[in-house]
């Protein structure tokens, strides 16, 4: 055997207990008849409610003893496997707002109280979801309402714009906005829109809403149809991407005063490339968007800088997968001035596979931002940091991002694989899941002295 043989192998072996000593379970530390009363409760409560519960994300409950006692063995395994609770991001990189990650010793807390038949404890214990709205921000101020739509099962990709007319007693500062799909997983995206109807007194009830199917493209005549103009037939202010819906995405609301835009009495919200991916079953969508209002003025706006796909900065090499390859891609772009990071979102389709971004400020230091190890397309988090953070000017963020174009790859749409890449039909990429995006959204504001010290943990409303 060579002499580098003897080095990998030993390089090998210390990998393998370094990365395995992450993983040793105190089973010492370990009650010995673990309760769901005591010990699972707060693990639950914490980490699957927010979305298992009624009007979550998921599709059935865990809010009770009994509904989670019913399900304690598939809760068992999918907690082991690391199936739930979903979190992409590699908490040993980088936290977020809201991270939901079991530490090995929760598992195997779960596992031995399986094991010995789910017990429930005393009673008498607390058991709360998060809030009992359609939020996973509180109560909201207006829920607008977008017109149903009608999906049946066998459909491929649709798409709609839908505008939603709001009349408010006055002009108002918006917070924070939350879209919310009647039911997960059907809706693929949505960006949306206001329009600010300054002329507004004597708007035509025609106006008040409509949903309209569309090719990808939009063109003038759906405009025109949506009769979006104010009364004296221009067009209003629009306020652009007020909100975005991406899988798995959860409404940030941000301190006051930062991100946030005033409205006036009349305006209209409007979805725009509302995208409902392919469909397994007959299903009415009832979205809607929570809007959350603010006191204070927003005078510190936000911006979304975008790299990669439709964004400032190319993709090295072009973000073409040939069929049975792998392939991996660089996006890089450098900032002219200081910002405070508040949230990143990195978005790929489903022949992702990893993700990795990171700044390289001027003198040569790493800011660590997202590492991503296994890609699923299913949660597209955008990850609101703890704190915000400072990237200095002249500093370059670089995105990376690996694609499995292989029919090992168990999210391949194609099979067999066919050679698949960014497509540009449509004035702009093409958004469909069966073709691919690279892209890393940086929201940000301009960096202001003592940033780095606000917390952007969240502050509940009830
Ligand atoms: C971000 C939202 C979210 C969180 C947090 C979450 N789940 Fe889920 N869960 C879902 C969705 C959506 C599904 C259905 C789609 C799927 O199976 O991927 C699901 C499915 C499941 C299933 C059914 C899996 C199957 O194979 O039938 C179980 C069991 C489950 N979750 C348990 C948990 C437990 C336990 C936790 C916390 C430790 C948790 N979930 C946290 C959203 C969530």
């Amino acid at each position: 055997m060579s002499k580098h043989k003897y080095i990998y192998i030993i390089v090998l072996i210390i990998v393998t207990l370094t990365i395995g000593c992450g993983h040793v379970v105190d089973s010492e530390a370990l009650p010995e008849h673990p309760t769901f009363a005591t010990d699972i409760a707060p693990i639950l409560q914490k980490n699957c409610l927010p979305c298992h519960r009624e009007n979550g994300a998921a599709p059935f409950s865990l809010a009770t003893y009994a509904a989670v006692k019913k399900r304690a063995k598939t809760i068992a395994k999918v907690t082991a496997n690391r199936y739930m609770p979903p979190w992409p991001a590699d908490p040993t990189y980088t936290h977020f707002v809201g991270e939901r990650v079991l530490t090995d010793q929760q598992i195997a807390l779960i596992q031995k109280w399986y094991e010995q038949g789910a017990v429930e404890g005393s009673s008498g214990y607390s058991y709360e979801v998060p809030n009992k709205y359609r939020s996973s921000i509180g109560k909201p101020d207006l829920v607008i309402p977008f017109s149903p739509i009608d999906l049946k099962e066998g459909d491929a990709d649709r798409f709609f714009i839908s505008k939603t007319h709001v009349h408010l007693e006055k002009g108002k500062y918006i917070s924070a906005l939350e879209f919310v799909p009647s039911k997960f997983g059907f809706v693929h995206h949505v960006n949306g829109h206001f329009l600010l109807y300054a002329d507004g007194t004597k708007n035509k009830p025609q106006r008040s809403s409509a949903m309209i199917e569309v090719n990808e493209g939009i063109d003038a005549d759906v405009f025109k149809s949506l009769e979006l103009e104010g009364n004296t037939g221009a067009m209003p202010f629009r306020i652009h991407s007020a909100f975005n819906y991406l899988p798995g995405v959860e409404g940030v609301q941000y301190p006051p005063g930062i991100g946030g835009f005033e409205v006036t009495k009349d305006f209209a919200a409007v979805m725009n490339d509302v995208h409902y991916g392919p469909s397994d079953a007959n299903y009415t969508d009832k979205s809607v968007l929570n809007v959350f209002f603010s006191d204070r003025k927003p005078d510190r706006p936000t911006a979304e800088l975008m790299l990669g796909t439709n964004g400032v900065s190319k993709i090295v090499p072009k973000l073409l997968i040939p069929a049975n390859q792998k392939t991996k891609h660089v996006s890089r772009y450098t900032i002219a001035e200081d910002i405070s990071v508040l949230t990143i979102n990195p978005h790929l389709h489903q022949l992702g596979k990893s993700f990795w971004a990171f700044a390289i400020k001027p003198n040569g230091d790493t800011i660590p931002l997202i590492r991503i190890m296994r890609w699923d397309f299913n949660w597209q988090y955008f990850y609101t940091f703890k704190q915000m953070l400072r990237i200095p000017a002249g500093s370059e963020i670089v995105a990376i991002a690996e694609f499995d174009n292989t029919s090992s790859n168990p999210n391949n749409p194609n099979n067999p694989p066919v050679a698949v890449g960014e497509r540009w039909d449509y004035g702009g990429a093409s958004m469909r899941a069966s073709d691919e995006m690279f892209q890393f959204i940086v929201t940000y504001t301009k960096y202001k002295k003592g940033d780095e010290n606000i917390s952007l943990e969240p502050k509940r409303l009830d």
